[in-house]
């Protein structure tokens, strides 16, 4: 499962909800952070980047599966490839010398290829069974509009090269992302006017250029909806209470800030229901500066259920 969109939508904080309901319905879960900011290792209380090998984040106990973070980026990706197919000498020099930068200067889309060809690998390895494999695997994708040519890489590489071993790394690869029963891609968003433009547009330029096959779309960030009075005073005295003037002042604009963003909100998902024939995943906007495993668990109790509602009605889709 791929989870990508725009930067700053909430891509790696899904992707780590995304696994926490996977571990409770009993999967075994990889989770693959392509870019090594330690963002994803900070949701789950580490401080250091993960490494290529696979560390614990939340152990598995009877029924639940565990949960697993690993970095899978291209040098390593390359290194492990060569080293694989008998270049280890050459590999090592390919490290210190900054050569993959050159050659991916070169060749557009190779360094994504690596990065897919090696996810491909795992996943293959999941289904033949590999004891200890992952069930399912979840990859943060990169961000910023990175998307699409991260996704279509296979097919701009199949275009330009006709033959050898990233010809076919290529061709697995698209294999790999246009088919259903083995990958998804999850597109999130919020639920604002740009995002919701910026999503629609990866969404068909995805489904055109790459060839994937989209799964719901995940609106992160919604406000939880409230019914708030419009007459502050008379709700303060209704409660018991007193408020001085600057109070009443501040708590009506807090509320009609709150009902403008509430119906904003709302008009943009109706649109992105309207221009997108995808069924959406929702979550809640929680308040806080600072998400940590606590508040994934949170956010895992809203994705789970919205997933079951998903599955039960699997033909519905809005608009
Ligand atoms: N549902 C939410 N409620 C509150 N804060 C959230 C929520 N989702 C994400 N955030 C916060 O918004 C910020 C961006 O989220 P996140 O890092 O998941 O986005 P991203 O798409 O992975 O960003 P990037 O493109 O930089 O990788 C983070 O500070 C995160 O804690
Ligand atoms: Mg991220």
């Amino acid at each position: 499962m791929i989870v990508a969109g725009k930067g700053g939508v909430g891509k790696t904080t899904v992707a780590a909800t995304l696994a926490l309901v996977a571990a409770r319905a009993g999967l075994r879960t990889l989770l693959v952070d392509v870019e090594a900011t330690g963002a994803l290792p900070r949701l789950f209380g580490r401080s250091e980047i993960f490494d290529y090998h696979p560390v614990t984040l939340r152990p598995g106990r009877p029924g639940t599966g565990e949960v697993t973070g690993r970095t899978l980026t291209p040098d390593d990706a390359l290194i492990e490839y060569l080293d694989t197919h008998g270049l280890k000498r050459v590999s090592k020099r390919m490290a210190t010398t900054g050569t993959l930068d050159l050659v991916a200067t070169a060749i557009p889309g190779i360094k994504d290829i690596l990065v897919l060809g090696k996810v491909k690998q795992l996943e293959q390895a999941a289904a033949a069974g590999e004891p200890g494999a992952p069930e399912l695997i979840i990859v943060d994708a990169p961000a910023a509009g990175h998307a699409v040519t991260f996704l279509a890489s296979a097919h701009g590489l199949l275009d330009a090269i006709g033959v050898g071993p990233i010809r076919s790394q290529a061709s697995d690869v698209a294999a790999l992302l246009a088919d259903p029963a083995r990958c998804q891609v999850l597109l999130v968003t919020l639920p604002e006017e740009t995002p919701v433009n910026e999503v629609v547009e990866t969404a068909f330029h995805l489904e055109d250029r790459a060839g994937v096959k989209l799964g719901p779309v995940v609106v992160n960030g919604l406000y939880p909806s409230l019914t708030l009075p419009e007459d502050v005073v008379a709700a303060a005295k209704a409660a018991g209470a007193r408020l001085d003037p600057q109070d009443v002042a501040a708590l009506a604009g807090a509320a009609d800030f709150r009902r403008q963003r509430q119906s904003l909100q709302a008009a943009q998902v109706a649109r992105l229901a309207e221009e997108l024939p995808l069924p959406q995943l929702r979550l809640p906007h929680l308040w806080t500066t600072d998400l940590d495993e606590r508040h994934l668990d949170q956010l895992a109790d809203g994705l789970g259920s919205g997933i079951s509602a998903l599955s039960q009605q699997p033909s519905e889709v809005p608009g």
